[in-house]
């Protein structure tokens, strides 16, 4: 670990925005909350805590990492939904999107089940995902094209842990 980029208050501070957002957009719907494990189990937990409205929560598990930090393109997944999502409003919570490549996949997975709406929030957005068209309706932070690790995210199952967001030395991954 190098240094903290955002700390545990400023990511409770946009997670307060974000639920606040969610929750007028969604004021007449119930959305389900469909965690891609297992980066996005922080930000999971905290969102529908900090949302006024009633959720329910569905996980799924993709790979297009393992422990390199390259994408691969290369989706496969590891954990599918539990349930039918026909009809329902499907909100995907995802940890960072990168080259988006998995996003982009995941939605046009998910759409294929005729939910009634699918839309995105992700915590972290790094600058490359711009390459690749994907509606994210929801973006806690921008971060610099680097490694981060810390609320979630790990490098090679390490650091999950931590309650905030920091840089990873190159060298450790390098
Ligand atoms: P793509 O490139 O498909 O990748 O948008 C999204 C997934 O890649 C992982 N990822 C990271 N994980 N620190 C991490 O711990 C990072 O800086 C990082 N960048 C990408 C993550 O699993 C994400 O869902
Ligand atoms: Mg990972």
């Amino acid at each position: 670990m190098e240094a903290t980029l955002i700390s545990a208050d400023d990511i409770k501070t946009k997670i307060d925005e974000l639920a606040a957002r969610i929750d007028a957009d969604y004021a007449d719907r119930e959305p389900l909350l469909v965690g891609v494990l297992k980066g996005a189990v922080m930000f999971m937990s905290d969102l529908a805590r900090a949302l006024s409205r009633p959720s329910e929560m569905e996980f799924m598990a993709c790979s297009s990492y393992g422990s390199s930090t390259t994408s691969s393109g290369v989706v496969r997944i590891l954990k599918d939904l539990d349930r039918d999502v026909t009809g329902r409003d499907i909100l995907i919570v995802e940890d960072i999107i990168d080259s988006g490549l998995t996003l982009s996949w995941l939605l046009k997975n998910l759409q294929a089940r005729n939910p009634r709406s699918v839309e995105v929030v992700a915590l972290l957005r790094k600058p490359d995902a711009v390459k690749v068209q994907v509606p994210v309706k929801y973006v806690g932070f921008e971060i610099p094209n680097e490694f981060v690790v810390g609320y979630g995210l790990d490098y090679a199952e390490r650091y999950r842990d931590l309650p905030y967001i920091g840089r990873l030395k190159p060298s450790v991954y390098a």
